[in-house]
């Protein structure tokens, strides 16, 4: 492949062509690894089988799951891609067939005769990885997401017992409620501008639909749960799949429009609260919570819309700040400042105390200039309760990728779990990181070193319980 047009296949974010299994004997573990952890540390992430024809960072790319299992002490690693039909598709005929979100391609006739995946869009799998009631499931935002086995060889396309309708694009980040079980998601639909919260009992049982109406389609990435609410951003960033089919630049920002917080009850029996400021873009939350009658939401702010469709614009370099908005639904007023002035993305917290008054959140950061290698080279630990923001460091032209807290099965404390990503530095190569929350200053207390590369990537979470 030659991946030189493409500034975000470059370094690190370039693919790799092997599909691996390493045990203990393989794998070099420094430090101590917590015997108490029982399950896997998986990531998604975008890693292009073929050359592509267009790619635009963080949207293309066939998902790659890498995973790392633990069970009392031992670890094995794996990564595999997922068997997306498009992905089966293009291995039939050997070359890249399909476009990118950005730039759609008309698929070949002789693809459709031959039984191929007919839709242009393809389904990347790439977003995140969830293990809830008992499913494992790779997701993006644009359509179904994939079942995946433990092993992480591909069931198939999930509609969740026939919940998901044709069409239906179901979010890569629903949020798990720590009382209930509750998956909270929603579904978008290319064909249409509205909403639709989806919510799922703790066994994956679909259990209602609460709509939202919007006059355009805009781009909701993310949602975040408090106690009674969901809540999203609705930035001035819309999508068009018509321009899209056309070449066009599909991707639009208009500021002048500002951007609206939308509060849907849980319960879907009372009205939605629109709360209006100014423009930003928040590709992710980190918490919310309720407090006093007031809803307070940690999210990471961007000024604009972070990507078009013309490749190493630079765009994407406008700074990333952790906010903290609350919003006060007797005054219906919207108070929102800078927690941080560390640039941060892919913010994470303790998921037991998810729509919860919490203490830390954790998000991949930088301590220097975004630059070339576009990486973040430590983890931060934000602390809402003295605002302190901790760095560590993996070395200057390292990439760390985001940060999942792994709970102590042994402890409620949220100082007493573990924070594990991905990081690759030229020095050290692969390794998934894992600090200890309570003391971030010390750095990690173990390194599970991976051969080879684990390129950058999105989302991950720590699948309890899940074992080989
Ligand atoms: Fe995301």
């Amino acid at each position: 492949m030659d991946l030189s047009a493409f500034p975000y296949l470059q370094g690190n974010y370039a693919p790799i062509d092997e599909e691996r299994d390493f045990d203990e004997s393989q794998l070099r573990v420094e430090g101590e690894i917590p015997d108490q952890l029982v399950g896997a540390y998986m990531r998604d992430g975008a890693n292009v089988a073929f050359q592509p024809n267009y790619y635009v960072y963080p949207l293309d790319g066939d998902g790659m799951v890498h995973a790392v299992y633990f069970n009392n002490g031992h670890v094995h690693y794996k990564n595999r891609w997922v068997e997306t039909s498009h992905l089966k598709t293009e291995r039939k005929f050997g070359r890249t067939l399909y476009g990118s979100v950005g730039k759609l391609l008309e698929v070949p006739q002789e693809v459709i005769d031959a039984g191929g995946e007919p839709n242009p869009v393809r389904n990347t799998a790439n977003t995140n990885v969830l293990y809830h009631g008992g499913k494992l499931v790779a997701m993006w935002e644009g359509g179904f997401p994939y079942l995946l086995n433990n092993d992480l060889s591909t069931v198939g396309l999930y509609d969740y017992e026939g919940a998901l309708q044709p069409g239906d694009a179901l979010t890569a980040h629903p949020k798990v409620c720590p009382d209930t079980g509750q998956l909270i998601s929603c579904t978008q639909r290319w064909d249409s501008p509205n909403y639709w919260v989806q919510i799922f009992d703790a066994h994956a049982k679909h259990l209602k639909t609460i709509p939202v109406s919007f006059e355009r389609k805009g781009i909701i990435h993310d949602l975040q749960i408090t106690e009674n609410y969901v809540v999203i951003f609705y930035a001035p960033a819309f999508h068009s799949l018509e321009r899209a089919m056309k070449g066009e630049d599909p991707f639009m920002w208009e500021p002048e429009l500002g951007t609206k917080i939308i509060v849907i009850p849980r319960d879907g029996n009372s009205d939605n609260m629109v709360f209006e400021t100014d423009a930003f873009f928040s590709w992710h939350f980190c918490n919310g919570f309720e407090r006093d009658g007031k809803i307070i939401i940690d999210y990471v702010w961007i000024n604009s819309i972070p990507f078009t469709q013309a490749q190493g614009t630079g765009v994407e370099k406008q700074p990333r700040r952790m906010h903290r908005m609350t919003l006060d639904p007797s005054t219906m007023s919207v108070n929102d400042e800078e927690f941080s002035d560390v640039f941060c993305e892919f913010s994470r917290v303790d998921e037991r105390r998810m729509g919860k008054d919490y203490r830390y959140g954790f998000a991949a950061s930088s301590n220097r200039d975004w630059g070339d290698a576009h990486g973040y080279n430590c983890t931060g630990r934000f602390d809402f309760k003295t605002g302190e923001t901790t760095l560590w460091e993996y070395g200057p032209e390292a990439n760390a990728g985001e940060p999942v807290y792994v709970p102590n099965p042994e402890s409620e404390l949220e100082e007493d779990g573990w924070v594990m990503c991905f990081v690759y530095t030229p020095d050290e190569g692969a390794f998934l990181s894992i600090i200890n929350a309570g003391d971030f200053a010390s750095g990690p207390v173990a390194k599970v070193h991976i051969p080879g590369r684990v390129p950058n990537g999105f989302h991950a979470n720590w699948m309890n319980g899940l074992t080989l």
